[in-house]
Protein backbone atom coordinates (compact mmCIF):
# COMPACT_ATOMS: atom_id res chain seq x y z
CA UNK A 1 0.00 0.00 0.00
CA UNK A 2 0.98 3.11 -0.83
CA UNK A 3 1.83 6.18 1.41
CA UNK A 4 -0.09 9.09 0.63
CA UNK A 5 1.70 12.60 1.17
CA UNK A 6 -1.32 14.92 1.81
CA UNK A 7 -0.47 18.46 0.91
CA UNK A 8 -1.74 22.13 -0.23
CA UNK A 9 -4.98 22.47 2.02
CA UNK A 10 -7.11 25.53 2.30
CA UNK A 11 -5.16 27.28 4.46
CA UNK A 12 -2.21 30.96 4.18
CA UNK A 13 0.55 28.39 3.72
CA UNK A 14 -0.67 26.11 1.03
CA UNK A 15 2.37 26.94 -1.12
CA UNK A 16 4.30 26.35 1.41
CA UNK A 17 3.00 22.86 2.14
CA UNK A 18 3.13 22.04 -1.71
CA UNK A 19 6.49 22.42 -1.19
CA UNK A 20 7.27 20.53 1.85
CA UNK A 21 5.00 17.73 -0.39
CA UNK A 22 7.24 18.23 -3.31
CA UNK A 23 10.42 17.06 -1.23
CA UNK A 24 9.25 14.44 0.77
CA UNK A 25 7.83 12.37 -2.36
CA UNK A 26 10.68 12.60 -4.15
CA UNK A 27 12.71 11.59 -0.62
CA UNK A 28 10.10 8.98 -0.61
CA UNK A 29 10.32 7.72 -4.07
CA UNK A 30 14.22 7.67 -4.05
CA UNK A 31 14.17 5.38 -1.30
CA UNK A 32 11.92 3.19 -3.52
CA UNK A 33 8.57 3.50 -1.82
CA UNK A 34 5.16 4.03 -3.64
CA UNK A 35 3.80 7.32 -2.88
CA UNK A 36 0.69 8.75 -4.53
CA UNK A 37 0.71 12.83 -3.86
CA UNK A 38 -2.76 14.26 -2.53
CA UNK A 39 -4.83 17.50 -2.24
CA UNK A 40 -7.65 18.34 0.23
CA UNK A 41 -10.05 17.80 -2.14
CA UNK A 42 -13.20 15.34 -2.56
CA UNK A 43 -11.60 12.90 -4.06
CA UNK A 44 -9.85 12.45 -0.60
CA UNK A 45 -11.99 10.48 1.18
CA UNK A 46 -12.64 7.70 -1.88
CA UNK A 47 -8.87 7.60 -3.02
CA UNK A 48 -7.91 6.35 1.13
CA UNK A 49 -10.84 4.29 0.50
CA UNK A 50 -9.73 2.41 -2.16
CA UNK A 51 -5.87 2.00 -0.95
CA UNK A 52 -6.54 -0.02 2.46
CA UNK A 53 -3.19 -0.08 4.39
CA UNK A 54 -1.91 3.01 3.34
CA UNK A 55 -0.66 5.62 5.65
CA UNK A 56 -1.12 8.96 5.04
CA UNK A 57 1.98 11.80 5.91
CA UNK A 58 -0.26 15.32 6.54
CA UNK A 59 1.90 17.75 5.57
CA UNK A 60 -0.61 20.60 5.58
CA UNK A 61 0.87 23.74 7.23
CA UNK A 62 -1.47 26.21 8.79
CA UNK A 63 -4.90 26.39 10.36
CA UNK A 64 -7.20 23.55 8.80
CA UNK A 65 -4.69 21.05 8.68
CA UNK A 66 -1.88 21.58 11.43
CA UNK A 67 -5.02 22.46 13.95
CA UNK A 68 -5.73 18.62 13.68
CA UNK A 69 -9.11 19.00 12.00
CA UNK A 70 -8.04 16.76 9.02
CA UNK A 71 -6.54 14.08 11.55
CA UNK A 72 -9.75 13.80 12.98
CA UNK A 73 -11.53 12.97 9.94
CA UNK A 74 -8.39 10.07 9.19
CA UNK A 75 -9.43 8.69 12.30
CA UNK A 76 -12.76 8.57 11.23
CA UNK A 77 -11.90 6.53 8.48
CA UNK A 78 -9.59 4.58 10.01
CA UNK A 79 -6.70 5.56 8.49
CA UNK A 80 -3.19 5.88 9.84
CA UNK A 81 -1.22 9.11 9.71
CA UNK A 82 2.58 10.28 10.95
CA UNK A 83 2.01 12.36 13.56
CA UNK A 84 0.43 13.91 16.76
CA UNK A 85 -3.02 13.00 16.97
CA UNK A 86 -6.11 15.94 15.93
CA UNK A 87 -6.79 16.75 20.10
CA UNK A 88 -2.83 17.54 20.29
CA UNK A 89 -2.73 19.38 17.47
CA UNK A 90 -5.63 21.92 18.69
CA UNK A 91 -3.73 22.50 21.59
CA UNK A 92 -0.04 23.30 20.14
CA UNK A 93 -1.36 25.14 16.46
CA UNK A 94 -3.17 27.50 19.14
CA UNK A 95 -0.72 29.93 20.55
CA UNK A 96 -2.97 31.49 22.81
CA UNK A 97 -3.66 27.87 24.53
CA UNK A 98 -0.07 26.20 24.23
CA UNK A 99 1.84 28.92 25.26
CA UNK A 100 -0.17 28.55 28.92
CA UNK A 101 0.36 24.50 28.83
CA UNK A 102 3.79 25.04 28.32
CA UNK A 103 4.36 27.51 30.99
CA UNK A 104 2.12 25.63 33.14
CA UNK A 105 4.58 22.93 33.13
CA UNK A 106 7.47 25.25 34.00
CA UNK A 107 8.49 26.19 30.80
CA UNK A 108 10.01 29.54 29.94
CA UNK A 109 7.43 31.37 27.78
CA UNK A 110 7.46 35.46 26.90
CA UNK A 111 4.69 37.10 28.75
CA UNK A 112 0.96 37.24 26.38
CA UNK A 113 -2.02 38.06 26.29
CA UNK A 114 -4.66 36.74 23.93
CA UNK A 115 -6.92 39.04 22.51
CA UNK A 116 -10.29 38.67 20.94
CA UNK A 117 -11.27 40.42 17.82
CA UNK A 118 -14.50 41.45 19.60
CA UNK A 119 -12.76 42.47 22.61
CA UNK A 120 -9.96 44.28 21.28
CA UNK A 121 -12.73 46.56 18.62
CA UNK A 122 -14.92 46.85 22.18
CA UNK A 123 -11.87 48.45 24.33
CA UNK A 124 -10.52 49.82 21.69
CA UNK A 125 -6.37 50.38 21.03
CA UNK A 126 -5.95 53.44 23.03
CA UNK A 127 -7.08 52.14 26.56
CA UNK A 128 -5.26 48.49 26.03
CA UNK A 129 -2.10 50.03 25.25
CA UNK A 130 -1.48 51.64 28.55
CA UNK A 131 -2.17 48.55 29.60
CA UNK A 132 0.09 46.50 27.10
CA UNK A 133 2.99 48.61 27.75
CA UNK A 134 2.94 48.32 31.29
CA UNK A 135 2.42 44.27 31.53
CA UNK A 136 4.24 43.13 28.41
CA UNK A 137 6.41 45.91 27.71
CA UNK A 138 7.95 47.19 24.01
CA UNK A 139 8.71 46.05 21.87
CA UNK A 140 6.13 43.62 21.08
CA UNK A 141 5.23 40.53 19.09
CA UNK A 142 2.05 40.77 17.47
CA UNK A 143 0.64 37.42 16.05
CA UNK A 144 -2.43 35.90 14.81
CA UNK A 145 -3.26 32.79 17.89
CA UNK A 146 -3.36 29.97 14.62
CA UNK A 147 -1.28 30.60 11.58
CA UNK A 148 2.76 29.56 10.50
CA UNK A 149 5.39 30.97 8.60
CA UNK A 150 5.19 34.30 10.63
CA UNK A 151 2.31 35.65 8.84
CA UNK A 152 0.77 38.27 10.27
CA UNK A 153 3.15 38.68 12.75
CA UNK A 154 4.62 41.93 13.30
CA UNK A 155 7.03 43.60 16.04
CA UNK A 156 5.77 46.62 17.45
CA UNK A 157 8.09 49.75 19.12
CA UNK A 158 5.66 52.23 20.18
CA UNK A 159 2.47 52.53 21.32
CA UNK A 160 1.47 53.83 17.99
CA UNK A 161 2.18 50.91 15.75
CA UNK A 162 -0.38 48.62 17.90
CA UNK A 163 -3.20 49.28 15.85
CA UNK A 164 -2.33 48.41 12.76
CA UNK A 165 -0.26 45.61 13.71
CA UNK A 166 -3.42 43.95 15.38
CA UNK A 167 -5.56 44.14 11.96
CA UNK A 168 -2.50 42.67 10.23
CA UNK A 169 -3.34 39.83 12.89
CA UNK A 170 -6.73 39.42 12.58
CA UNK A 171 -6.51 39.12 8.92
CA UNK A 172 -5.41 35.24 9.62
CA UNK A 173 -7.92 34.89 12.56
CA UNK A 174 -10.44 36.06 15.20
CA UNK A 175 -8.02 36.11 18.05
CA UNK A 176 -4.58 37.68 18.31
CA UNK A 177 -1.89 37.39 21.27
CA UNK A 178 0.48 40.33 22.06
CA UNK A 179 3.62 38.98 24.21
CA UNK A 180 7.25 40.15 24.91
CA UNK A 181 9.71 40.65 21.93
CA UNK A 182 12.08 38.13 23.35
CA UNK A 183 15.85 39.10 22.33
CA UNK A 184 18.47 36.53 21.76
CA UNK A 185 19.53 33.98 19.05
CA UNK A 186 16.45 32.30 17.49
CA UNK A 187 16.82 28.31 16.88
CA UNK A 188 14.46 25.50 15.95
CA UNK A 189 14.76 21.99 17.21
CA UNK A 190 13.09 18.91 15.77
CA UNK A 191 12.11 16.27 17.91
CA UNK A 192 11.57 12.92 16.17
CA UNK A 193 10.39 9.25 17.62
CA UNK A 194 13.08 6.52 17.27
CA UNK A 195 13.03 2.89 18.46
CA UNK A 196 14.20 4.64 21.49
CA UNK A 197 11.52 7.52 22.05
CA UNK A 198 12.02 10.94 21.08
CA UNK A 199 15.28 12.45 20.30
CA UNK A 200 16.07 15.78 19.82
CA UNK A 201 17.91 16.74 16.62
CA UNK A 202 20.77 19.39 16.58
CA UNK A 203 19.66 23.33 16.81
CA UNK A 204 19.36 24.96 13.96
CA UNK A 205 20.16 28.55 14.37
CA UNK A 206 18.11 31.40 12.14
CA UNK A 207 20.20 34.05 10.98
CA UNK A 208 18.10 36.16 8.33
CA UNK A 209 19.94 38.77 6.14
CA UNK A 210 16.98 41.64 6.66
CA UNK A 211 17.18 40.67 11.03
CA UNK A 212 13.74 39.64 10.40
CA UNK A 213 12.41 35.78 9.99
CA UNK A 214 9.48 36.57 7.66
CA UNK A 215 7.91 35.25 5.23
CA UNK A 216 9.85 36.02 2.45
CA UNK A 217 13.33 35.29 4.91
CA UNK A 218 11.82 31.50 5.48
CA UNK A 219 11.35 30.78 1.51
CA UNK A 220 13.44 32.55 -0.62
CA UNK A 221 16.70 30.91 -0.89
CA UNK A 222 19.17 33.20 0.40
CA UNK A 223 17.86 34.97 2.46
CA UNK A 224 18.23 33.25 5.55
CA UNK A 225 21.82 31.37 6.86
CA UNK A 226 21.24 28.50 8.75
CA UNK A 227 23.66 27.41 11.09
CA UNK A 228 23.92 23.99 12.48
CA UNK A 229 25.60 23.26 14.79
CA UNK A 230 24.26 26.06 15.94
CA UNK A 231 26.96 28.90 17.73
CA UNK A 232 25.69 28.79 20.86
CA UNK A 233 27.16 27.16 23.95
CA UNK A 234 27.25 23.68 24.43
CA UNK A 235 25.10 24.28 27.59
CA UNK A 236 22.72 26.21 25.95
CA UNK A 237 22.66 23.43 23.15
CA UNK A 238 21.38 20.81 25.50
CA UNK A 239 18.67 22.72 27.43
CA UNK A 240 17.27 23.97 23.72
CA UNK A 241 17.11 19.91 22.94
CA UNK A 242 15.61 19.54 26.71
CA UNK A 243 12.61 22.37 26.18
CA UNK A 244 12.17 20.93 22.86
CA UNK A 245 11.64 17.29 24.47
CA UNK A 246 9.92 18.77 27.49
CA UNK A 247 7.34 20.79 24.62
CA UNK A 248 6.58 17.40 22.94
CA UNK A 249 6.06 15.52 26.07
CA UNK A 250 4.08 18.28 27.90
CA UNK A 251 1.96 18.65 24.34
CA UNK A 252 1.52 15.06 24.11
CA UNK A 253 3.10 15.26 20.46
CA UNK A 254 4.05 12.36 18.43
CA UNK A 255 6.38 11.31 16.19
CA UNK A 256 7.68 14.83 14.42
CA UNK A 257 7.62 18.68 15.81
CA UNK A 258 9.97 21.39 16.20
CA UNK A 259 10.02 24.30 18.67
CA UNK A 260 11.42 27.29 18.35
CA UNK A 261 13.18 29.09 20.62
CA UNK A 262 15.29 32.07 21.72
CA UNK A 263 18.23 31.58 23.68
CA UNK A 264 19.39 35.04 25.65
CA UNK A 265 22.91 35.82 26.31
CA UNK A 266 23.12 33.92 29.35
CA UNK A 267 22.09 30.77 27.41
CA UNK A 268 18.92 30.52 28.89
CA UNK A 269 16.06 29.31 26.17
CA UNK A 270 12.89 30.76 25.78
CA UNK A 271 9.89 29.16 24.23
CA UNK A 272 8.43 30.79 21.01
CA UNK A 273 6.21 28.11 19.89
CA UNK A 274 5.89 24.53 18.12
CA UNK A 275 5.28 23.23 15.67
CA UNK A 276 3.02 20.06 14.70
CA UNK A 277 3.54 19.67 10.97
CA UNK A 278 7.03 21.75 10.42
CA UNK A 279 7.71 22.47 7.37
CA UNK A 280 9.91 20.12 5.21
CA UNK A 281 10.84 22.48 2.14
CA UNK A 282 14.36 23.27 0.70
CA UNK A 283 14.48 25.95 2.87
CA UNK A 284 12.94 24.57 6.45
CA UNK A 285 15.11 23.70 9.62
CA UNK A 286 14.42 20.28 10.15
CA UNK A 287 16.10 18.64 7.16
CA UNK A 288 19.43 20.45 7.85
CA UNK A 289 18.93 19.42 11.68
CA UNK A 290 18.59 15.66 9.85
CA UNK A 291 21.64 16.35 7.35
CA UNK A 292 23.67 17.40 10.37
CA UNK A 293 22.89 14.15 12.27
CA UNK A 294 23.47 11.96 10.07
CA UNK A 295 19.83 11.02 9.38
CA UNK A 296 18.09 10.85 6.12
CA UNK A 297 14.66 12.74 5.27
CA UNK A 298 13.40 9.83 3.41
CA UNK A 299 14.48 7.38 5.82
CA UNK A 300 13.47 8.78 9.06
CA UNK A 301 9.83 9.30 7.32
CA UNK A 302 9.56 5.66 6.58
CA UNK A 303 10.32 4.89 10.27
CA UNK A 304 7.96 7.59 11.18
CA UNK A 305 5.14 5.35 8.54
CA UNK A 306 6.20 2.28 10.03
CA UNK A 307 5.23 3.95 13.67
CA UNK A 308 1.90 4.97 12.55
CA UNK A 309 1.45 1.72 10.81
CA UNK A 310 1.51 0.92 14.66
N1 LIG B 1 4.69 26.78 9.54
C1 LIG B 1 5.85 26.39 8.81
C2 LIG B 1 5.54 25.40 7.77
C3 LIG B 1 6.94 25.92 9.70
O1 LIG B 1 6.87 26.19 10.87
O2 LIG B 1 7.89 25.31 9.24
MG1 LIG C 1 4.86 27.96 13.48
Amino acid sequence: APVIVLAGGLSHERDVSLRSGRRVAEQLQDAGVEVLEHDVDPQLISTLRSHPGSVVLPLLHGEAGEDGSLREVLDLLDVPYVGSTGAACRVAFDKSIATRVVAEAGIRTPRQVALPHEIFRELGAAALVRALGEQIGFPMMVKPSRSGSALGCTRVDQPGELSSAMVAAYAYGSVAVVETFVTGTEVAVGVVEGPDGPQALPAVEIRPESGVYDYAARYTAGETRFLCPAEISTEAAEACARMALDVHETLGLAHLSRTDIIVDEQGRPTFLETNVAPGLTPTSTVPIALEQAGLGLGPVLLQLVELARG
